[in-house]
């Protein structure tokens, strides 16, 4: 989840332009860089690590001098921008802004450019050569390629030719008065202050300077001058857009606007995921996970498994179990690390033994990964947080791009981990020859289409699951059931609902129900039941008769368009279709915002639920 800041006005911008990124770090980024012009000329200074490495690149805080920094007169015109790295490595060159062959030309992207290697080669071919392994430097040379005098319509033209997911924005050394940005799918926000405008990412970049800002949509492009904000659309129509008064305060900035940090990341969800596969499925027919270094010979040879993790990570490590033993016929071994590393538990050299954890310093997770580490076991760490412990402790560290997450109950983290073990179960699929190639590359399809489908379903659960809290959120129990891989979806919606909401709810694979827990039920009890498409549905459907023949409500959450569940539910819920391993990364959906909404009916800080903290490092 890159940051994008831009500047054009009166003021020289450097500080600006870094005190604005410094309002994005909440994204999570690896490196840095700022490109100013002045002077007819474009200097670009650009650092790994934190924005004090930046700060010092750029001769700011009395460190040793950028070129930016001894810029004469100085430049009034700039862009800036955080990196968390999906195409190449984080290095110095991969960092932004990247510019064309005659460095006349720099732009900063956030997102992903999908069809960044054909564009390559046909930028290659005609000459063009490339300092960077990025996706985003396609950018610059597009625009180089297509630049006819008019730097909007380079942009557009260039916008036009690109696939994927993606904001950014360019600045050329012969426009020293314009910046021109686009946008797909990644947001983007024009401040408009007093003979001066700001390009953002996000709101809280300029909300120190100016509180008017202009959304950008989908599909436009926007020309930006000290003087006012242009918007067109891809085709050069001009697009009406009026200028809004934001009223946050700075808490509410760092919210966007949300309510709670919880809402927020819920909706961050489809960037999430595309930012954690991007890179990963290079092509329909391939999963690209060479950054791990952990050896084919490894892979091939693994005997078995082991996950370990806490709370909604091992249920991230539930959903890869079935997705691993499914497609890549591995014995996979699923522990929470509590209990793993008092157990005196038997793994060895042929084990590969996968830490999930999003922070990088639960204590247990970490207990375990030692543990197994110790005895020979191969150890990989899923983490979202650089540099943290975890990353430390493991052979290979395999990474989540969810941003930060502030909110103390999962939510984009844990649609992130699911993500990255689908991404695993392929690859060690690829790499022992489990799936034949037609079906590795359906579900790579699939893989890829999930941000949309992830946004789809957001957007169309919504007022039916406010509907349920509504009717629910005075209840006294929530009972969740599922079979397969709707088992550990209905664990992941239980764990939410008592965390946030402080209401008794159970999870039990449904064919269970008849063991025990169906005494539970009665006409007050609200069930819900995951019923997307799967080889158990009938067994499923079978369960979900049961419960309503003992009077209580069945809310069932269904595959789009199946319609099978209609006669054994009260409500159906529908989520996106997708392949039947895959469902849970959708199904979670309505079950966060189900959460959610109780708790918020109930008055409750869902953001900082009672006795809980986001990072648990006591053992
Ligand atoms: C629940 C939640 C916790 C964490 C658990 C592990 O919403 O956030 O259950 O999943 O404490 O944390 P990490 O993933 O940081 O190891």
């Amino acid at each position: 989840m890159c940051g994008i800041v831009g500047y054009v006005g009166g003021r020289p911008c450097r500080d600006l332009l870094v005190a604005g990124l410094e309002k994005l770090e909440y994204r999570g980024y690896d490196s840095a860089g700022i490109s100013l012009l002045a002077d007819g000329r474009v200097e670009t200074v650009r650092a790994v690590g934190n924005l004090a490495n930046l700060r010092a690149a750029a001769g700011m805080d009395g460190g040793e001098d950028g070129g930016v920094a001894v810029a004469a007169p100085p430049a009034t015109i700039g862009l800036a921008h955080t990196r968390w790295a999906t195409h190449g490595r984080v290095t110095e060159e991969n960092a932004h802004p990247h510019g064309d062959c005659s460095d006349a030309i720099h732009i900063v992207l956030n997102g992903i450019v999908e069809n960044h290697s054909e564009l390559r080669a046909e930028l290659t071919e005609q000459g063009h050569s490339f300092s960077s392994e990025t996706d985003a430097e396609i950018v610059a040379h597009l625009i180089e390629r297509n630049y006819e005098g008019d730097l909007t319509e380079a942009v557009r033209a260039s916008f036009n030719e690109l696939r994927g997911h993606y904001a950014f924005a360019a600045m050329h050394a012969a426009h020293p008065d314009t910046l021109v940005a686009a946008r797909q799918e990644c947001p983007l926000v024009i401040g408009i202050g007093e003979d001066e405008l700001f390009i953002a990412s996000a709101i809280p970049a300029f909300l120190a300077q100016t509180r008017r800002a202009l959304a950008i949509e989908n599909g436009e492009v926007v020309t930006v001058t000290a003087a006012g904000a242009t918007v067109t659309d891809a085709a050069g129509t001009p697009v009406e857009r009026e200028v809004q008064d934001v009223s946050w305060d700075e808490e509410a900035a760092e919210k966007g606007g949300y309510e709670t940090f919880m809402r927020k990341e819920i909706d961050e969800q489809p960037d999430a995921v595309a930012e954690t596969i991007a890179d990963r499925l290079p092509s329909r027919d391939r999963v690209d996970l060479s950054e791990l270094e952990i050896s084919p010979e490894v892979i091939a040879g693994v005997r078995r498994i082991v996950i370990v993790a806490c709370g909604t990570s091992y249920h991230a490590g539930l959903v890869g179990r079935y997705a691993i033993e499914q497609w890549a016929r591995v014995p996979v071994e699923m522990d929470i690390a509590s209990e793993y590393r008092y157990r005196n538990p038997v793994v060895g050299s042929d084990d590969l033994v996968i830490g999930i954890t999003q922070s990088g310093e639960t204590a247990d997770t970490l207990a375990a990964m030692r543990l197994a580490r110790e005895q020979g076991a191969t150890v990989l760490a899923l983490t979202n947080i650089m540099g943290s412990q975890a990353t430390r402790d493991a052979d290979a560290v395999l990474y989540t791009r969810a941003g930060l997450e502030i909110g103390v109950a999962a939510t984009k983290t844990f649609t992130a981990q699911v993500a990255c073990m689908y991404l695993l179960g392929l690859w060690i699929a690829q790499q022992r020859g489990t799936l034949d190639d037609e079906r590795l590359s359906e579900l790579i399809s699939e893989l890829k289409a999930l941000p949309h489908k992830i946004q789809e379903t957001l957007d169309s659960v919504s007022e039916q699951v406010q509907a349920v809290a509504t009717a629910e959120h005075e209840g006294r129990f929530f009972l969740y059931l599922g079979r397969n891989i709707g088992l550990p979806v209905c664990l992941e919606g239980a764990l939410k609902m008592k965390e946030i909401s402080y209401i008794p709810s159970d999870a039990y694979a449904a064919g269970e129900m008849k063991h025990g827990p169906i005494a539970l039920l009665d006409e007050s009890t609200p069930v819900v039941c995951v019923a997307t498409d799967s080889p158990t549905l009938d067994k499923m459907l079978s369960n979900m008769a049961e419960v309503r023949a003992r009077g209580a409500d069945v809310i069932s959450i269904v595959t789009a368009g199946s319609g099978r569940a209609a006669e054994d539910s009260d409500l159906m819920i529908e989520v996106s279709r997708t392949d039947w391993v895959l469902q849970p990364i959708v199904a979670i959906l309505p079950l966060q915002l189900l959460a959610y909404d109780v708790a918020r009916m109930r008055g409750l800080n869902v953001d900082q639920p009672r006795n809980l903290a986001k990072t648990v490092t006591v053992e």
